[in-house]
């Protein structure tokens, strides 16, 4: 059923600091978009370089998988029509440049490499 596709969702160990986590969360409950699940955790560099394994061949994968495991992060995924697609609206273009006011990194970001929150894309890696 399409209402219950799945997004993975996970606000970055800057997001946490940066007081970010309510503000991000009150998003996603706003837009109707229902909690299937949510962890407070610190992934390991091997969790991460499986994760990003599709980036593995760029020259930012080491510091992002360096970056990504130093600190805490807040996990979810969340469930409804096109979350997937409209969760990735709600966060950004890849570049901050481009992101838009409104959108998480059109609001509270300005490098790539700090963009405050992963959300999957497309459907196949969300799953
Ligand atoms: P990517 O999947 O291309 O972007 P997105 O997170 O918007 O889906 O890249 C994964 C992460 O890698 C991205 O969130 C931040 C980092 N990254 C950089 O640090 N520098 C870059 O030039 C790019 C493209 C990504
Ligand atoms: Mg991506």
């Amino acid at each position: 059923m399409a209402n219950s596709e799945r997004t993975f969702l996970a606000m970055k160990p800057n997001g946490v600091p940066w007081g970010l986590v309510g503000e991000i969360i009150k998003r996603f409950e706003q837009k109707g978009f229902h909690l299937a699940g949510l962890k407070f955790m610190q992934a390991s560099e091997e969790l991460l370089r499986e994760h990003y394994t599709d980036l593995k061949d760029h020259p930012f994968f080491a510091g992002l998988v360096k970056y990504m495991s130093s600190g805490p992060m807040v996990a979810m995924v969340r469930y409804g029509l096109n979350v997937v697609k409209t969760g990735r609206v709600m966060l950004r273009e890849t570049n901050p440049a481009d992101s838009k006011p409104g959108t998480i990194c059109g609001d509270f970001c300005n490098q790539a490499g700090r963009n405050v929150i992963h959300g999957s894309d497309p459907v196949e890696s969300a799953e």
